[in-house]
């Protein structure tokens, strides 16, 4: 059931191994990059809780040692105070040039841990084992590290690669129902964006994929990344292509803004709401037909997503504050904001021709049903 998906980077190529059971095989797929069989984990409270002693013996069976740091789980920890006591940790280990740090956790921990391996002793080594969805199809893959800003996500980081990513999807099975339908949202998104095929077998899968089936879940996670690898191995460092990844999150963005990053919204919710909305906004514009957005909206649905802004508790800011929260994005250029519309499902483009208004008219009225 193992696939593997190799990203293509030259002297910074990888591979990403996807399958049930690679916690275990842990220290077989890391041994051969370590100069002596020594690592540094670091991961946050509830994975150490669930699986760091599984990794502890999957990295013993081939004869490697590890150091763990366990940092408070959560958002808020990818912040300047966590990522100094990592590094600090980091050092205090002894960790030097060729050895390997293992970012073992979510996306947040991925970010942070790559983004400190990306600085240590001006630059080390990484392994990516992803324990979430959302990690396992987006974050774990490309080489975008860091923190947050007080000003805004991810304001503050580097590329820089794993040299191995092991995405075990047996631990999916631990995830909460609501972090497993997150990071199914970035899943619906590589169909939305270019493989229509992709997006109809997810309508077709979702349900059975949602209810642990391994088959459908390793398929779901092996199409996903690959897609990843593919634009990332085009355009790595996001001169255009790569924004394409970005679908829903400039409303994403905002909506996390605007709910101070807190629970009332993951991150992979907030890409589901914003590709609705995307879609919603491409429709508007004439880009593609009625028909795609309420057919985006009808798999969230179906799938018991959050899928409309009256789905996220609490008061939210009015249409033009939104669109404010939206100019701290990293994806404006010259002061103008970029969109990641669709033609279609599966036709997604990059632009910065849209109409504020449009966008303050598709808020005020996702906002009036709210
Ligand atoms: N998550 C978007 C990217 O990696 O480019």
């Amino acid at each position: 059931m193992q696939q593997v998906v190799h990203v293509d980077l030259g002297q910074r190529s990888y591979d990403v191994q996807i399958g049930p059971g690679l916690i275990d095989q842990a220290g077989d797929w890391i041994a051969p990059l370590l100069t002596r069989p020594r690592v540094a984990v670091l991961t946050d409270e509830n994975v150490a809780e669930l699986h760091l002693d599984a990794l502890r013996q999957g990295l013993a069976k081939a004869g490697v040692e590890m150091v763990s740091l366990a940092l408070p789980a959560g958002e808020g920890t990818k912040r300047w105070p966590q990522f100094t006591r990592a590094v600090e940790w980091l050092l205090e280990q002894k960790i030097e040039r060729n050895d390997i740090v293992v970012a073992f956790g979510g996306g947040v921990i991925g970010d942070l841990a790559g983004f400190a391996a990306a600085v240590l002793r001006r630059g080390v080594r990484f392994v990516q084992i992803p324990t979430s969805l959302l990690a396992q199809v987006d974050s774990s893959v490309g080489g975008k590290t860091g923190i947050n800003a007080p000003a805004g996500k991810n304001l503050i980081g580097a590329f820089h690669q794993p040299s191995l990513v092991l995405a075990d999807t047996a631990v999916l099975g631990t995830l909460t129902a609501r972090d497993f339908l997150a990071g199914y949202g970035e899943v619906v998104k590589y169909g939305l964006l270019e493989d229509a095929d992709f997006f109809d077998w997810l309508e077709h899968q979702g349900p059975v994929l949602a209810a642990g089936d391994m088959i459908a879940r390793v398929e779901a996670v092996t199409r996903s990344v690959q897609m990843k690898a593919d634009i990332v191995s085009r355009d790595e460092t996001e001169q255009g292509e790569r924004a394409l990844l970005n679908l829903g999150h400039t409303f994403c963005h905002a909506l996390e803004a605007a709910t101070d990053y807190s629970d009332r919204l993951l991150h992979g919710e907030g890409v589901a709401i914003g590709c609705a909305l995307a879609f919603e906004l491409s429709s508007r514009l004439g880009l593609c037909s009625q028909e795609d957005p309420s057919r985006v909206r009808a798999h969230l649905k179906a799938m018991g997503m959050k899928t409309d802004l009256a789905d996220i508790p609490g008061e939210l800011p009015n249409a033009q504050a939104l669109v404010d929260l939206m100019g701290q994005d990293k994806k404006v250029v010259d002061g103008q904001l970029r969109f990641i519309l669709a033609r279609g499902i599966g036709e997604a483009f990059v632009t910065a021709d849209v109409p504020p208004d449009a966008v303050v008219q598709v808020l005020e009225d996702a906002l009036a049903t709210a």
